[in-house]
């Protein structure tokens, strides 16, 4: 019945009837908080282009786990920013590297955080590429794969939970996976990067990890923003390689990503509230251009509503406290 026996406003006339026929929730369950982690003591740096968000040395993590899980924060993802790079970005797959320190710095004081790592190579090489270089300047997939993989078992070893590589070359998904079965690591879930774009939306990030290409573009390996089919091939590959979660990568351009894969697989999946989607908010805010707690609400519960069961975001503590404080 159309107006004006039918007025759905009548479900919008307070708070209590709207909550009850609310469609979606962000709850603090889902979230997934990066860390940067930089070599060094005592460091605790604002990254310019991240407001709020900190460079953290290993003797720092302790801490700031501590904090996150108080906040009801389920889980973290660790970036780092070696002390050294070279052509092949050996600090990734070191026992030794900022990683693998960082992890076992966190496990050691709060064993139930699930901890997420980072898998690729472009924040370790000194051309800044996410993959091996060959003499001629390409980006060679199948000689990074072995590379990934050390890095991958690496981490497992140092006490990752879960492994995402983000590097996007093809049949990585499937190299790590052997790799981890084969050494005892069956249980470590991997977190997949499936449908990475090639996006200006990464700028802040790349400035806080030091990890920007020193020549040409990633245009290569990453995926060209206007695809869509691509996307669902992509996760499909992931998933027959053995992914056991995906991701849609950035967030909010891409909620038409975020829906057709929810639609296609039943797998979770993951979305990633990138540096620059983080940052456009927090710049309109700072200016008075906008009420930045209201605009980082709206823009998660867009990317639950399109179909993401896990988000990342640099805005999760944030969250967590205002979730808190509307109970
Ligand atoms: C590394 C990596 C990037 C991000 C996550 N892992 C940058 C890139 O691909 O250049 C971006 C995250 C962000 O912008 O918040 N491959
Ligand atoms: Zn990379």
């Amino acid at each position: 019945m159309p107006y004006p026996e039918s007025r759905p406003r009548r479900l919008r006339r307070n708070e209590n009837i709207r909550r009850m026929v609310r469609e979606t929730a962000l709850r603090v369950e889902d979230m997934i908080y990066p860390l940067f982690v930089v070599p060094g003591q005592g460091v605790l740096q604002e990254i310019p282009s991240m407001p709020g968000q900190y460079h953290l040395s290993v003797d720092r993590l302790p801490d700031t786990v501590k904090d996150l899980r108080a906040l009801g924060i389920p889980a973290v993802i660790l970036f780092g920013i070696p002390s050294r790079k070279d052509p092949q970005g050996s600090e990734a797959y070191d026992d030794d590297g900022i990683i693998q320190r960082a992890v076992r710095a966190i496990k050691e004081t709060e064993e139930e955080i699930l901890v997420i790592t980072d898998v690729c190579l472009c924040e370790y090489t000194d051309h800044g590429h996410c993959g091996w270089v060959t003499p001629d300047g390409r980006v060679d997939n199948d000689a990074t794969l072995e590379l990934l993989a050390l890095t991958a078992l690496s981490h497992a070893r140092a006490g990752a939970d879960m492994i995402a590589p983000s590097d996007m070359m093809d049949g990585r998904v499937g190299t790590i996976r052997r790799a981890l079965d084969q050494e005892g690591f069956a249980d470590v879930a991997i977190l997949s990067y499936s449908a990475k774009y090639c996006s200006a939306y990464y700028g802040p990030f790349r400035e806080a990890a030091d990890s920007a290409p020193r020549f040409g573009d990633r245009r290569a390996y990453q995926m060209d923003p206007p695809n869509r089919r691509e996307a669902l091939r992509e996760v499909a590959l992931d998933i027959e390689e053995g992914a056991d979660i995906v991701m849609v990568k950035p967030a909010m351009p891409y909620l038409d990503i975020i829906a057709a894969v929810r639609e296609a697989f039943h797998y979770p999946v993951a979305a990633y509230q990138v540096s620059g989607e983080f940052a456009m908010i927090q710049a309109a805010a700072q200016r008075g251009w906008l009420d930045g707690r209201r605009a980082m609400m709206e823009a998660l519960v867009g990317i639950k509503r399109a179909g993401a069961d896990l988000i990342i975001t640099y805005a999760a503590p944030e969250v967590a406290r205002l979730l808190r404080e509307m109970e």
